[in-house]
């Protein structure tokens, strides 16, 4: 049941920081540096493999997308992210140096099935990074890395977004120790700030009164709209896909630096902007944006990890310090943003109209 909350998707917002002890425990070697997960490819394989085709729908690309930000930087590879609806395969890499990732909450996603099935025609091998055990992609692929999320009921996927780069961010570690780019030091600093991450969730959700006052003040917003850089890009997408799908209200993601190349036009005074000015999130750069809608009387939300630059904010909501993990944190206040704004609306959050849990048509 949904154990005293309106609803399951409020459960699993709080869930989080035990799905997260959950996808931890076990996994954090502190005396090596390093992660150890039950991955059973070939360890000369990955350390040879020289590009990595990552494909997903929904939030599981996002959390792909930030994968992308983690390992391109700590692992020497190249890291290409794909709607799994738009993965093709053309001649022009290594198949036998690629590894394709599909990362799949339910594991039943007939796109990223097919992607799959694309990939391994030519050879390719296969990792599913899943919540599901048994699902049928863990049967198609040459290995899987699970979430251990338990189980998400809501439509709109939370717990498991968390999980999902938890999960990828120690498999960045493991391949960058595997291959000599991350030295045990580094992997002990990352693997602190993994650690670290269920009680940062926390704070956030301590924050809940604070964030659900400012979803009843820009209820009647005409659009929302969220901006960040870096990590902190492909979290603003998925606010914004979190906000659409449950409250129907009209939602975009933007990396910062965009705005002025045309979403800009769309900023009044009746759009909230959303902006993330974490540290770990290019937070100057991004604040030179926030300039650029409160100019145009835009209400600005600035993430920010209090280094002074909120306070030019209209609003701010603290974030922990947490390295490369801060936009991830920053994402759950920005569920709860969406969860208020959906419930003051009186939208039915567990079920949104047109859409279902797992999406079983191409
Ligand atoms: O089960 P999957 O992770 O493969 O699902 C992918 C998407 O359908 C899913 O993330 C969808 O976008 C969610 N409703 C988002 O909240």
């Amino acid at each position: 049941g949904k154990a005293g909350h309106d609803h399951y998707m409020h459960k699993e917002i709080h869930e989080q920081p035990n799905a997260l002890r959950q996808a931890i425990s076990g996994r954090i070697d502190e005396l090596t540096g390093n992660a150890s997960l039950d991955i059973d490819l070939d360890e000369r394989y990955l350390q040879a493999v020289d590009e990595i085709h990552i494909v997903a729908c929904g939030t599981s690309y996002h959390a792909g997308l930030y994968a992308k930000e983690l390992l391109e930087p700590l692992v020497d590879l190249t890291v290409r992210v794909d709607l799994a609806s738009e993965y093709e395969v053309y001649d022009g890499f290594d198949s036998r140096r690629t590894l394709v990732v599909a990362v799949t909450q339910s594991g039943e996603t007939a796109d990223t099935l097919s992607a799959i099935r694309r990939a391994k025609a030519p050879g390719m091998t296969t990792l599913a990074v899943t919540n599901t055990v048994g699902s049928t992609i863990t049967r198609e692929v040459d290995d899987s890395l699970f979430i251990k999320a338990g189980p998400e009921i809501g439509v709109a996927a939370t717990k498991t977004f968390v999980s999902q780069v938890t999960a990828l961010a120690l498999f960045t570690i493991y391949l960058g120790r595997l291959r000599g780019t991350i030295s045990a030091g580094d992997g002990a600093d990352i693997l602190e700030n993994i650690r670290r991450l269920p009680n940062a969730v926390q704070s956030i959700l301590d924050a809940e009164p604070n964030i659900k006052r400012l979803a009843k003040q820009y209820v009647d917003s005409d659009a929302f709209f969220f901006i960040g850089r870096g990590l902190a890009y492909p979290v603003a997408l998925e606010s914004a896909l979190k906000l659409k799908e449950i409250s129907y209200a009209h939602a975009e993601g933007f990396a910062a630096g965009e705005l002025k190349h045309g979403p800009l036009a769309l900023v009044t005074k009746n759009t909230p902007v959303l902006a993330f000015l974490s540290e770990s999130a290019s937070p100057d750069e991004t604040f030179n944006n926030v300039k650029e809608v409160e100019s145009r009387g835009a209400p600005v939300i600035g993430l920010s990890t209090s280094d002074g630059t909120e306070s030019f904010c209209k609003h701010t909501i603290d974030i922990p310090s947490l390295g490369r993990l801060e936009p991830l944190v920053a994402n759950v206040a920005l569920q709860l943003f969406a969860y208020h704004v959906a419930n003051e609306m009186g939208r039915p959050i567990d079920k949104p109209r047109n859409l279902a849990k797992s999406v079983t048509v191409e």
